[in-house]
């Protein structure tokens, strides 16, 4: 049997498409009402998880698969994992963003940067040689800029609604962002085939969409 953890929300139900069109059976998923943990006929079990903790699942050892964003793999310190696939669902990209005046770079003083990705921010402004404070937010970073408690944000965009309805714009975009399939390094040895099999038929469907 194979444990997956995948991160509830948006990418389960990208990710529940792609199972299902790679030849999967899904119908437990679909059907599940809110339970975290399901059995598929395939000999699969999932684990419906918030994406901060699929990487704890991981390094644990509690499951062997992680469905997870590229966003989450950035911010983590875990490193006993390796990633198998770029399921090519979820993308959406890292950008520097603020009110339009500062799109001449014309920041007061040290920049204030308000984020709920601390890691990816300070790599970002390290690369740029720019000392710059962060700000650790939890959600809703677009409100920073607006109320003055930051110059500007780091986030993730997607359609860009969010940073036009608040009176932002994009300042530079930093990385792509997209759902990755991860593998705990035990699991990897120990089940290599069952592995290897779902991953060959999860990269046929995932060429067969992009070819489309
Ligand atoms: C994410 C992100 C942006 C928004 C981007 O927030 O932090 O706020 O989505 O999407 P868009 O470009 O399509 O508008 P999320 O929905 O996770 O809520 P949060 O701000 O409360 O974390």
């Amino acid at each position: 049997m194979i444990k997956i953890a995948i991160t509830k929300g948006r990418i389960e139900k990208d990710v529940c498409k792609l199972l299902k069109d790679a030849g999967f059976d899904t119908k437990p998923i679909e059907n599940k009402n809110r339970e975290l943990k399901i059995k598929t006929k395939d000999d699969i079990e999932m684990i419906f998880v918030r994406s901060s903790d699929i990487l704890n699942f991981i390094n644990q050892g509690v499951v062997d698969l992680g469905v997870v964003g590229k966003d989450t793999l950035d911010e983590s310190n875990f490193t006993n994992y390796d990633e198998l696939l770029d399921l090519k669902t979820g993308r959406c990209y890292f950008a520097l963003a603020g009110l339009p005046e500062l799109k001449n770079n014309n920041f007061s003083n040290k920049k204030k940067i308000a984020t709920k990705y601390p890691k990816t921010a300070t790599k970002y402004f390290n690369m740029k040689n720019e000392d710059v404070e962060i700000i650790n937010m939890g959600g809703s970073v677009e409100l920073a800029p607006i109320v003055g408690i930051s110059d500007a944000i780091v986030d993730i965009v997607e359609t860009g609604d969010t940073l036009k309805a608040n009176g932002l714009v994009i300042l530079d975009k930093i990385s792509d962002v997209s759902t990755r399939l991860i593998v705990n390094k035990d699991s990897k040895v120990n089940k290599n085939d069952e592995i290897s099999k779902l991953v060959q038929k999860l990269n046929k469907q995932i060429n067969l969409r992009e070819k489309r």
